[in-house]
C-alpha cells in the first residue's frame, strides 16, 4: 500500500513544472490566511525533505541546496532541523494534490515579504541586521530572498564581482552614475555597494555603514579628517556638500565645477576689493580658477594657511 502511494508521488512527480500550482489563482490574502493557519497546525512531515524530493528532486535549482551552507547537515542548518519545513513551512495537506501552497521567496512569490523576510530572521536575527527593522529595503517590502539566493553553491551577491550587478538592477540610477567619468571603481568591481551600505540598514541617513556620511568616507580617505589648524566648514560639515558619491560628470566626483562649486555658498565678489592685474588674467577665471589659489580646499595645516592657499 504504502509503496504504491510512492511510486504514485513519483510519478506525479516527474510532471512538475508542467502544470500551474492549484493556487496560483488565490488572491495574496487568501495564500497567507492559508499559510497562517498550516504554521499555527503546525503538521511537519515525518520524513522531512525525503518527502519533499519525492516531488521536487529532478529541480536543479532545489537541489543545488546541498551545495551551499543551507543544505549542510550539522549546526543550526536548517537541513539539520526541520529541513526544507524550516524554511517552506509545515507540509501540512501540500502532499495531498498539492491543494495547498507552501511558503514560498523572492520578489515574484505569492507571500509577503514580511512573511518570507520573518523566516530568515528566526536565524539570522544577529548584530549585522540589528537595524533591518527601519532599513529602507524592509520599509519598501524588499525581501531577503530578493536580494540573497539559497538553492545555490555561491550566492551572487556575497560574491564581491557580481554585488554591484544584483544591487544596480533594481537602482538604475546608480547604475547610471558609477560608468559617469569621474567615479568610485565600481564599474570594474573593485569597490562594492557594501564598502559604504548596510544593505540590512543602520543607524545612519541612507543606510550608511557609520554613524555620519564622513565617517563613511574617512575608512579610506583619512587623510581628509580633522582636525586641522585651518578647517574648511562644509567640509566637517559634510562631504557630499561637494561631491557626489556615486559618480558625476565632472573630474573628483564634484557636483559642479569651481568657481561655480563655490559661488553656492561664497559671493561671486568675496575679492571685489582685489586689483585685477591690468588686462591680464588673475587666476580667477583659468583652468583651476579659485582653486588655483586655495588648493588647500580640505583645510589647512599651514600657520598661513587660513585662506586654504597653503
Ligand atoms: C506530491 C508531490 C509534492 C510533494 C511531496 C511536495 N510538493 Fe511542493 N509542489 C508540488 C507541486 C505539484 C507544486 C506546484 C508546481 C510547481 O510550482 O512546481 C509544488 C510547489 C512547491 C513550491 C512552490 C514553488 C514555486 O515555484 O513557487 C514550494 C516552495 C514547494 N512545493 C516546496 C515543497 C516542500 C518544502 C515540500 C516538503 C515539505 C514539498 N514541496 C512537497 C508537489 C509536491
Ligand atoms: C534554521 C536556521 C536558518 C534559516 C531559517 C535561514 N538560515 Fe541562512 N544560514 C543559517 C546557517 C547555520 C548559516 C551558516 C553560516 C552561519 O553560521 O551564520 C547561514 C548562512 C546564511 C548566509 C551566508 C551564506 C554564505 O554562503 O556564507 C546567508 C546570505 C543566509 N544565510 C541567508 C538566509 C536567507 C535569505 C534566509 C531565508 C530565506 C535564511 N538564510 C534562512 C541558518 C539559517
Ligand atoms: C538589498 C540587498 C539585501 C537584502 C534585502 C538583504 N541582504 Fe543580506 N547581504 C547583502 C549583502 C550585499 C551582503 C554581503 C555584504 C555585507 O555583509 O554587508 C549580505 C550578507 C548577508 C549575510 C552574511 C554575512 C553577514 O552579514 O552575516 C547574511 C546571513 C544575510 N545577508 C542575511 C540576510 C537576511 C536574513 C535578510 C533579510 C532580513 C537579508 N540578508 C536581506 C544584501 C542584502
Ligand atoms: C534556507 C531556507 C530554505 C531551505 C532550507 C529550503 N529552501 Fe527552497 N527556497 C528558498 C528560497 C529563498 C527560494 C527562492 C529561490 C532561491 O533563493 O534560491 C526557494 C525556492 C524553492 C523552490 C522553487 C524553485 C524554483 O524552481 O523556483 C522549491 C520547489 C523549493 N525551494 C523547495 C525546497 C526543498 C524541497 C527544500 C529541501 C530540500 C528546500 N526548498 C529548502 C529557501 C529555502
Ligand atoms: C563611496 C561610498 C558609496 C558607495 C560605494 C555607494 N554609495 Fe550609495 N550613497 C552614498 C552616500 C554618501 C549616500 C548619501 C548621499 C547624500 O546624502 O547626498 C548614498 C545614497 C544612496 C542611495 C539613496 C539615494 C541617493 O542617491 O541619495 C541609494 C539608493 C544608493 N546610495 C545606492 C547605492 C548602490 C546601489 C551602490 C552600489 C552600486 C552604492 N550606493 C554605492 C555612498 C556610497
Ligand atoms: C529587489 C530590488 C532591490 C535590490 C536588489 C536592492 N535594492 Fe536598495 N532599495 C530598493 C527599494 C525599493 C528602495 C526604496 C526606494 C528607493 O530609495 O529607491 C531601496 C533603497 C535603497 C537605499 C536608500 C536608502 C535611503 O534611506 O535613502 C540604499 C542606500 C540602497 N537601497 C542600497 C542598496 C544596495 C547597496 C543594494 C545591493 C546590496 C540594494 N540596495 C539592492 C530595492 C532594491
Ligand atoms: C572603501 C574605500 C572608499 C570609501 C569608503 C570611499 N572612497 Fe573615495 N575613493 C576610493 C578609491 C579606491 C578611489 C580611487 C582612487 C584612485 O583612482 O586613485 C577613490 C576616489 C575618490 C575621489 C576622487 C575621484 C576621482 O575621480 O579621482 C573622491 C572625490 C572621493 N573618493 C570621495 C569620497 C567620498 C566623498 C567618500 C564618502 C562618501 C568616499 N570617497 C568613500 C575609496 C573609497
Ligand atoms: C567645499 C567643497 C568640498 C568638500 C565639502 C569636500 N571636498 Fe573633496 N574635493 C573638493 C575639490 C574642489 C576637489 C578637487 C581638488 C583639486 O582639484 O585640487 C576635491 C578632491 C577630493 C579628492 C581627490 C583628490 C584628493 O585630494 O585626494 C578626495 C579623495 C576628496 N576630495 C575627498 C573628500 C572627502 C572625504 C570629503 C569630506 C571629508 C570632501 N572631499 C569634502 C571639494 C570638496
Ligand atoms: C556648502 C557651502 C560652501 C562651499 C560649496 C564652499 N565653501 Fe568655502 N566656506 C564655506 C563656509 C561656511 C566657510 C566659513 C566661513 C566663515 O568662517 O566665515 C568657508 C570658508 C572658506 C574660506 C576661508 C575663509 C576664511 O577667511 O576663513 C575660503 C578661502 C573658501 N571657503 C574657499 C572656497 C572655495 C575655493 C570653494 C570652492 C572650491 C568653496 N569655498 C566652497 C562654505 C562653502
Ligand atoms: C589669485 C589667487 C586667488 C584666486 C584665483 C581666488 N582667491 Fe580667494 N583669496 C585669495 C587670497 C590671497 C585671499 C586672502 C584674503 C585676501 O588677502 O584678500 C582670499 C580670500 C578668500 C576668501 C575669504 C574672504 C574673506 O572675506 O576673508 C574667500 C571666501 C575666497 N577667497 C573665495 C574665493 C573664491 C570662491 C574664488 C573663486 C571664485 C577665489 N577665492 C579665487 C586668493 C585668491
Amino acid at each position: 500500500m504504502k509503496n504504491r502511494l510512492l511510486i504514485a508521488l513519483l510519478i506525479s512527480g516527474t510532471s512538475l513544472g508542467a502544470s500551474a500550482a492549484p493556487w496560483s489563482n488565490q488572491s495574496q490574502q487568501q495564500i497567507m490566511d492559508t499559510l497562517v493557519e498550516k504554521f499555527e497546525q503546525g503538521n511537519y512531515s515525518k520524513k522531512g525533505a525525503d518527502s519533499c524530493l519525492m516531488c521536487h528532486k529532478k529541480n536543479e535549482k532545489v537541489m543545488a541546496l546541498f551545495n551551499g551552507v543551507h543544505g549542510s547537515l550539522q549546526g543550526n542548518s536548517p537541513m539539520a532541523g526541520l529541513q526544507c519545513e524550516a524554511c517552506h513551512g509545515p507540509q501540512g495537506k501540500h502532499n495531498r494534490g498539492g491543494k495547498e501552497p507552501m511558503l514560498d521567496f523572492g520578489s515574484q512569490a505569492l507571500a509577503t515579504a514580511q512573511a518570507q523576510n520573518s523566516v530568515c530572521l528566526s536565524c539570522h536575527q544577529d548584530s549585522p541586521r540589528m537595524s533591518w527593522h527601519a532599513s529602507s529595503h524592509n520599509l519598501e517590502e524588499v525581501a531577503c530572498a530578493s536580494c540573497h539566493q539559497v538553492h545555490t553553491g555561491q550566492d551572487p551577491i556575497l560574491d564581491k564581482q557580481q554585488q554591484n550587478g544584483v544591487c544596480t538592477e533594481c537602482h538604475s540610477q546608480q547604475k547610471a552614475q558609477i560608468h559617469q567619468r569621474s567615479s568610485h571603481p565600481m564599474k570594474w568591481d573593485q569597490m562594492q555597494c557594501s564598502d559604504c551600505h548596510n544593505p540590512h540598514g543602520s543607524q545612519s541617513d541612507a543606510d550608511l555603514k557609520q554613524v555620519t556620511l564622513n565617517d563613511t568616507c574617512y575608512q579610506c580617505h583619512a587623510e581628509k579628517r580633522g582636525p586641522k589648524l585651518w578647517e574648511h566648514a562644509p567640509v566637517m560639515d559634510n562631504c557630499a556638500n561637494c561631491h557626489s558619491p556615486h559618480g558625476s560628470v565632472n573630474d573628483n566626483l564634484l557636483k559642479a565645477r569651481a568657481p561655480l562649486l563655490c559661488q553656492q555658498c561664497h559671493s561671486g565678489n568675496v575679492h571685489a576689493s582685489r586689483p585685477y592685474a591690468p588686462g591680464g588674467d588673475t587666476g580667477f577665471s583659468a583652468g583651476g580658477s579659485c582653486l588655483n589659489c586655495h588648493s588647500q580646499i580640505h583645510g589647512s595645516n599651514h600657520p598661513q594657511g587660513k585662506a586654504l592657499q597653503r
